[in-house]
Parts: structure tokens; C-alpha cells; sequence
């Protein structure tokens, strides 16, 4: 990882953002995200999960998507932008979603305590991805799943140009950082390839590691397993 993923920077350019998010996040993606996001929900195999822990929740989409497809399930969505978390609280109604202000690489929960882990389009931001799946791994149950939603190094010049040149520019216009979308870009230039990704996961420990690339190879959605004790 680079210097660019400074935590407190990180942290900072999100807070500043937080207020813009949704509107340019679903504006850039011509809304696909809320199919990124489904995908990722529908990939839970577990029948009746109890702990859910949405990390890098941001506005918390994901999460709320989580509670309604598991309405008996308790969602924690941490982030460690509290802006962000604030930015999503009128979405949450009578949803089973819990807003933790928190960091994703020191997680504030148990060994062995959740049933699934997912974090999208926040682990490339991550200090050391290696020690965040190492944290993931450290708090999911045994049998448990993790679920990757993450942008993935895209050759498409089609592609580069929208997210080089077109979002940085409406970005810089739109949200308070004029930079934020420029890292974006960047910062999925220098994320790991999906293969490279699942081969980290495996690294970490998790099993059964598969991934499915996602309108033209733009996003992946990586799920793996913590393996059942015997
Ligand atoms: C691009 S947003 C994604 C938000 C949300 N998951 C979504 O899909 O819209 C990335 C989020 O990751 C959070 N984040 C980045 N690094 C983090 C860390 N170490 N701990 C907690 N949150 C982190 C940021 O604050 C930001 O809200």
C-alpha cells in the first residue's frame, strides 16, 4: 500500500465527502451499485445468520440491504468516518442496523463471534490489507463467510477515461474534496488484481475463495469461508 492510504487522510477525505456521497455515487454508477450491492447480499449462503458486520459501511446501503433480506440478523456497520455513518442514518427506518464508529483494522468485537464479514468498496483504502482479512478472519465464526465488493485495475481505456478524467472533474465540482475522486482512481490503479485478491484471502486463511467480476470486470465480489471446526 502506498502512503496515499494514510488512515487519518483517508479518514478526513471521507468525512468531507460524507454529505455528497450517496448523490455521486449513484450518480457515477448510473446506479449499478445497488446491483453490486444486492449480488452481494444474495451471496450469503448461510439460512439464518445472527451477527452480520458491515465494515467500511459508509452511508450504509450495504447494510441495510443485509437487514432486509435478514430481518432476524443484527447488522453492525462500522466505519471509521463518523460523517459517513451520520450521512446514512435516516435511511436506517426500523432496520436491525447498528452504526459503530470504528476502525475496520481493530475491530472492537470478539474471536470467533460474527457469521458473515463484508466490506465493499472500502478494503482498498485499507492501511494493510493483509491485516485487515487477518482481522476479519480473527472475529468471523467457524463456518463463517467474508464477502469482498471492491473495484478491480480495469485496462479498459473506456473506463480509464470516465474514471480519470470524467469523475475527478464532477467530483472536484460536486464534493467538497477536490481530490477525492482523483484517488479513486488511483487508488483502484494500485489495488491487487481480482486472482491476486483471492490469492490473499487464501493466504489469510480462508477456503473455497471464488470471485465473480461484474459489469465489464469493473467491480469483483470475492466470497471466502473460515472453515468449520471439527
Ligand atoms: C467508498 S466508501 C464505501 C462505503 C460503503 N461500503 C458503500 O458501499 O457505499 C469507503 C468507506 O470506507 C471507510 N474506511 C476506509 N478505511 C477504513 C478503516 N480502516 N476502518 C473503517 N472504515 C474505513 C471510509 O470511511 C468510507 O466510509
Amino acid at each position: 500500500m502506498t502512503r496515499e492510504q494514510e488512515p487519518a487522510k483517508i479518514q478526513s477525505m471521507f468525512n468531507d465527502i460524507a454529505q455528497r456521497y450517496d448523490f455521486l455515487n449513484h450518480f457515477f454508477s448510473f446506479n449499478i451499485d445497488a446491483l453490486w450491492r444486492r449480488r452481494a447480499v444474495n451471496a450469503v449462503s448461510l439460512p439464518a445468520p445472527e451477527v452480520i458486520l458491515d465494515v467500511a459501511a459508509g452511508t450504509m446501503d450495504l447494510s441495510i440491504a443485509f437487514a432486509r433480506k435478514f430481518p432476524a440478523a443484527n447488522v453492525i456497520a462500522l466505519d471509521f468516518a463518523c460523517k459517513m455513518l451520520n450521512g446514512g442514518l435516516g435511511k436506517l427506518k426500523n432496520h436491525r442496523v447498528f452504526p459503530v464508529n470504528g476502525d475496520g483494522l481493530a475491530l472492537p468485537l470478539p474471536d470467533n463471534s460474527v457469521d458473515v464479514v463484508s466490506i465493499a468498496f472500502g478494503i482498498r483504502n485499507f492501511e494493510s490489507l493483509e491485516n485487515g482479512l487477518a482481522e476479519f478472519y480473527r472475529v468471523l465464526k467457524s463456518g463463517g463467510m467474508l464477502l469482498i465488493l471492491e473495484f478491480t485495475p480495469n485496462r479498459n481505456p473506456l473506463f480509464n477515461l470516465y474514471s480519470g478524467v470524467f469523475m475527478p472533474f464532477v467530483g472536484r465540482l460536486i464534493s467538497k474534496d477536490p481530490d477525492a475522486y482523483h484517488y479513486l482512481h488511483r487508488s483502484v490503479k494500485a489495488f491487487p488484481s481480482a486472482e491476486a485478491l483471492r490469492n490473499q484471502m487464501e493466504t489469510a486463511g480462508f477456503s473455497t475463495v471464488q470471485y465473480k467480476r461484474m459489469t465489464m470486470g469493473i467491480v469483483a465480489l470475492h466470497v471466502g469461508g473460515k472453515d468449520k471446526l471439527n
